[in-house]
């Protein structure tokens, strides 16, 4: 999707200004937020899950009677950019808002900040900040004003107001553009605005949902910069996306197929999972029987495979010490090597990878990762020794 088609804030606002509104009062209840003076401050949410800022167990969401998230558990430790990856219609958005309390878990537990999202106080909500797939500004007001507004919502005085105002406007950079009407800001600039909003109140915990999608990737790779210096700061984001790239980003991810979690963990465990383990790559000009035989009997090899140019691909548990194991055994038996080395895959190999074993175990076949741990036959493609 291009900037320019991109829904805008100029194409419908009021409907837009709607989703906004009740979207903003789910997190923030109107209003009735931060600074208020006199009025009690209700102990925060004791953590009772560790120090985990959100735990799913067994999380299931349906509509009617379709699963539109089955079963999901998992952890978001706090002070950390968790990813929730996977294409339109897996269950990103409906996840989401089930930790915002917008909608309620059909099944499972889920607690955010150790509390029942359907039971956060006002406390609770003050330290969330969310940024709608669909996030709209007004677009006949400015910059400034559209920020301005967004505080309001938080209960902000004008004092506190002010400061935090410039402060979101500089992180975003854009500043200099405070006074320019919302319609008239390109659309990675009306992005931008979005982001400051959800900043304004300096939120503990920040939900993104698809914050980078449509927007050029030098501005994607600025918001992934952002993210992390807020990481930096302490605080957690809960980022969607469907640009499986953007995972080597996250210090966390979770994979979501049609409401099902396919894989979560870090980045390098996810990978490793999807392959059946790490991938070393040998090159040589005699990479016939006997040098599989040799390969094949090492024993921490999981598996072989043969690439369309002759080399090897090799599964093996840890590559750190699968690199030397294999550059010594190919030397005892004298097979020459020109080249051996760690192969990482590129994230959307991993993704592919995982979308077709999800596939396999839903219709009962082995994925390549039953085959890689059953021994080291199921993905050789080359004959016996
Ligand atoms: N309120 C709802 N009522 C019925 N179906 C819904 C509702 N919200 C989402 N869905 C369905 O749930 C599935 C997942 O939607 P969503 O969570 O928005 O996915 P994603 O954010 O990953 O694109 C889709 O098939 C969508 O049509
Ligand atoms: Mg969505």
């Amino acid at each position: 999707m291009s900037l320019e088609n991109r829904p805008s804030a100029t194409s419908h606002p009021s409907d837009r200004a709607t989703v906004e509104i009740v979207e903003r009062a789910a997190t923030a209840e109107i209003a009735d937020a931060v600074d208020q003076p006199g009025k009690p401050r209700q102990a925060p949410a004791v953590a009772l899950d560790g120090d985990a800022a959100v735990t799913a167990r067994g999380v299931g969401k349906q509509f009617g009677d379709k699963d539109v998230v089955s079963e999901v558990t998992f952890d978001i430790p706090r002070g950390s950019i968790f990813g929730v990856i996977g294409p339109s219609g897996s269950g990103k958005t409906t996840a989401m808002r089930m930790m915002l309390g917008v909608i309620r878990p059909t099944s499972g537990e889920m607690r955010v900040l150790g509390r029942e999202p359907h039971k956060f106080r006002r406390r609770d909500r003050e330290g969330m900040g969310y940024l709608p797939q669909l996030f709209a500004l007004f677009p006949e007001l400015s910059v400034l004003e559209n920020l301005n507004f967004a505080a309001s919502v938080y209960g902000m005085n004008w004092f506190k107001r002010g400061r935090r105002v410039r402060t979101a406007l500089d992180f975003v950079e854009l500043w200099d553009a405070r006074k320019r009407t919302a319609s008239e800001l390109s659309g990675g600039m009306q992005r931008r605005l979005g982001l400051a909003a959800t900043l304004i109140h300096s939120p503990e915990i920040i939900f993104l949902d698809e914050p980078t999608a449509g927007i050029d990737p030098v501005l994607r790779a600025k918001f992934w910069e952002r993210f992390r210096e807020l990481r930096d700061e302490g605080r957690t984001l809960i980022v969607t996306t469907q640009y499986v790239t953007e995972a080597e980003y996250c210090d966390a991810i979770v994979v979501l197929k049609e409401g099902r979690l396919v894989a979560n963990g870090t980045p390098d465990e996810v990978r490793r999972k999807a392959m059946g383990g790490e991938l070393v790559r040998v090159v040589g000009p005699e990479l016939g029987r006997r040098a599989l035989g040799v390969i094949r009997d090492i024993s921490t090899v999981r598996g072989i495979r043969r690439l369309p140019d002759g080399s090897l691909e090799v599964i093996v548990d840890d590559a750190g010490s699968g690199v030397p194991e294999l550059i010594e055994a190919l030397r005892v038996a004298g097979v020459e090597v020109d080249e051996i080395g760690e192969q990482r895959p590129t994230f959307d190999d991993v993704f592919v990878r995982l979308m077709e074993d999800e596939t396999a175990r839903a219709e009962g076949a082995p994925t390549a990762i039953d085959k890689a741990e059953g021994g080291k036959l199921g993905s050789l493609d080359a004959p016996a020794a």
